[in-house]
């Protein structure tokens, strides 16, 4: 039996083919192809500016660069999330100031965030987790705090028909492999504000002026996407409605199977949003009768293979935890963390192995 797994990284033959007419170009690097995929992007997240470099990490830590984060400066951002959220504000040598999350959409809680600010307070990274877009009207507490979206897993979605990636003032996507668009590794800063942009196209490139080669006038990295990935990626920007919808489907498939089982929870979403649904993670009550580590089990034993994100919170790990952070810190995060489980919901599931996923679900939670 094939084993349904939570991603399902796949190329087509168009997107073989373009990685060929790269490699045949001779112009492997920021050449053509990468201006193609921000004008694309910018098109389709209606943004002013798209600037796309080799990970979500480097986006993210350009973002920061762009803000203007010097070190000292505080960044309050959520223990609930992948590392490379966090890590880019050490980089800058500011401050990771954590705040906890809201139970019902496992996203920044604006009233922890509030409690968290100080007069050093220069940004605040939100995270659209799962692909649920944060409304980040109400993480608005200052205007020289510059707020900044880790919409890594969100393209697609939208809050009040805008995009994610565009909901802050500056937003940060990953095309890693088991994105819901992917190149395997690459990634792309948003925003409206020319001077953030004109920063971030300096730093991705060692601070070099963007209109004068070998003139360098700040710092900078080597953020650079290449030609050949973004051949990759071009032909997805047209079909992320498609692939958001497909997801969307399998979603409510679930949602519907497992809608009256009291023992585990269902994603919740929040008004006038489209969720990208990058995860569809469930929650397992107290009720539910197995660990979730049992669960994985069972449901390895019967070919499917859930994802856990994730399973230790950020300032629980020791890269973290030597800033003095305690287990009991924030503890709807350290709830959740123990508790959330994210099925196999991509566009190559198909809705009959989304039934015997909810099957097998029933099933357990039915074990006495
Ligand atoms: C929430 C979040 N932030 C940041 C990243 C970092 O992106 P990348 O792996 O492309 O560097 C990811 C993805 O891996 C992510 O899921």
């Amino acid at each position: 039996m094939k084993k349904i797994c939570v991603s399902q990284p796949a190329t087509t033959r168009k997107q073989i083919e373009a990685v060929v007419a790269v490699l045949e170009s001779g112009q492997l690097v920021e050449g053509p192809v990468v201006s193609r995929l921000e004008q694309s992007l910018a098109d389709y997240c209606e943004a002013k500016g798209v600037v796309a470099m080799n990970s979500g990490t480097a986006a993210l830590h350009g973002a920061l660069y762009a803000a203007g984060i010097k070190p000292g400066d505080e960044v309050i951002t959520t223990p609930f999330s992948f590392v490379a959220t966090a890590n880019p504000i050490l980089f800058m040598g500011a401050k990771v100031v954590f705040a906890d999350i809201n139970p019902l959409d496992y996203n920044l809680d604006p009233k922890a965030v509030e409690k968290k600010i100080t007069k050093k307070t220069k940004a605040i990274i939100g995270v659209d987790l799962y692909g649920q877009p944060i409304n980040y009207k109400n993480l608005r507490f200052d205007r020289s705090i510059t707020l900044i979206e880790d919409a890594c897993q969100a393209i697609g979605s939208s809050l009040k028909g805008k995009k994610a990636g565009t909901l802050a003032d500056i937003g940060a996507f990953s095309f890693y492999a088991t994105k819901n668009i992917m190149c395997g590794e690459g990634g792309a800063m948003v925003t409206n504000n020319p001077e953030f942009d004109l920063r971030a196209r300096r730093f991705r490139n060692h601070g070099q002026d963007v209109s004068k080669r070998y003139q360098y006038v700040d710092v900078g990295y080597n953020y650079r996407l290449t030609d050949i990935l973004a051949a990759i990626l071009l032909p997805q920007i047209k079909e992320i409605d498609k692939i958001t919808q497909a997801r969307q489907v399998r979603a409510q498939r679930y949602q519907k199977n497992l809608g009256q089982l009291t023992s585990i929870g269902l994603p919740m979403l929040n008004r006038d949003t489209i969720h990208s649904f990058h995860q569809f993670t469930i929650t397992l009550q107290d009720s539910f009768p197995v660990s979730r580590e049992k669960l994985i089990s069972i449901l390895n034993e019967r070919n499917i293979f859930p994802g856990t994100y994730y399973p230790t919170p950020l300032h629980l790990q020791p890269q973290f935890k030597k800033f003095g952070y305690r287990l009991g810190d924030f503890p709807v995060t350290e709830r959740l963390s123990q508790k959330v489980l994210s099925l196999p919901v991509h566009p190559k599931i198909t809705l009959a192995e989304i039934d015997y996923v909810s099957e097998v679900l029933l099933e357990v939670s039915k074990i006495k």
